[in-house]
């Protein structure tokens, strides 16, 4: 039987990278042949390179993980974000208008302006406070506007992988070098491993979920300050930090960033619960497999060191 093609973009990022780990796990290789594709192979800001990849393969599904994630470069860098998380939307939803093909994008917490003190619904208005989430938010729309489109976006919050440029990643990295850390305690989340999140797409892919608006994180709330602490704790429990490791709170107003951030964007995650087992799981458990997986790919690194 010949597969259909299944078409990921973003290949090199945190997601991507993860997506191309699992994506067999569940059985997701015996439904579709996975094309990943990264910047260099398809720059989605690009229009004709989209029709002409699109039109070569012709994928049934698209995973739409690229995106301008540097939020506080995007204050300055408008057009660039925009051109990224928006328009290059707007050239893959049109696509699969044309052809019935199912685009599924990844969204994200901050389209919210962090008002509200109890997790946002699928249904709670957007408001977002920087570039990043505007240019997100506008992308949204060019997958939920479309009453043709079968369209899925997936908000999520706070990413992190033992790949690429991420909370945990640099904190670590900071802590091991010895340095004084300051970290925002009036901000809260919910921290979210890529793993659970690729977990959640290939079960929903996998079960051929209706198309629409869901939310999916980790669970539990936090603030980014008792996050570090967490990583700084279980980093030390592992192995991957020393004891003298330290971090300290500062307030929002106290540290200078180009973006605003919402102090609250913690995302209910009902509408997720048909396709995560009606449980999310605990962003504490999570955070320490991304830490093991942290430290058995330092000690590979540094196997493959000594071996030259
Ligand atoms: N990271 C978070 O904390 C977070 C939180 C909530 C939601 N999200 C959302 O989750 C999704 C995945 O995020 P992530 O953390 O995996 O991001 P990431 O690690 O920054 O990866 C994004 C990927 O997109 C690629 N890309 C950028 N511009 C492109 C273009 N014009 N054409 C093709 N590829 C392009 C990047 O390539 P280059 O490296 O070459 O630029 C990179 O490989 C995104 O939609 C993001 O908005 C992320």
């Amino acid at each position: 039987m010949r597969l259909s093609n299944l078409l990921l973009t973003g290949r090199e990022g945190q997601l991507g990278l993860a997506f191309c780990e699992h994506w067999a796990h569940q059985g997701l290789d015996k439904k579709f042949n996975l094309v990943a594709v990264d910047r260099r192979e398809l720059d989605i800001t690009n229009p004709v390179e989209v029709e002409k990849l699109l039109t070569q393969f012709r994928p049934s599904i698209i995973l739409n993980t690229a995106a301008y994630t540097r939020v506080d470069d995007a204050e300055s860098n408008e057009d660039s974000a925009y051109a990224v998380n928006s328009r290059a939307v707007g050239y893959l939803a049109s696509w699969c208008e044309s052809y019935s093909c199912h685009l599924i994008h990844v969204s994200t917490d901050f389209v919210f302006d962090g008002l509200a003190s109890s997790p946002y619904s699928v249904d709670a208005d957007p408001n977002p406070l920087g570039v990043y989430g505007l240019s997100k938010r506008e992308g949204e729309l060019e997958v939920l506007s479309r009453p043709e489109l079968r369209g899925t976006v997936i908000r999520t919050s706070w990413l992190y992988s033992e790949r690429g440029q991420n909370f945990v990643r640099t904190i670590l990295r900071l802590m091991s070098e010895g340095n004084e850390i300051k970290v925002v305690d009036d901000q809260i989340g919910s921290p979210t491993s890529v793993h659970s999140l690729c977990s959640f797409i290939n079960t929903l892919i996998l079960d051929d979920g209706d198309p629409g608006l869901y939310h999916f994180t980790d669970g539990g709330e936090i603030s980014w300050y008792d996050f570090a602490v967490m990583v700084r704790e279980e980093g030390i429990d592992i192995g991957l930090l020393p004891e003298s490791s330290s971090v300290n709170p500062v307030k929002t107003k106290d540290y200078f960033t180009a973006a605003r951030r919402p102090s609250y964007s913690v995302l209910s995650i009902e509408s997720a619960a048909p396709y995560s087992q009606g449980c999310a799981p605990d962003w504490r458990k999570e955070l320490r497999k991304v830490l093991i997986r942290i430290h058995q790919r330092n000690k590979f690194l540094e196997a493959q060191r000594d071996e030259k």
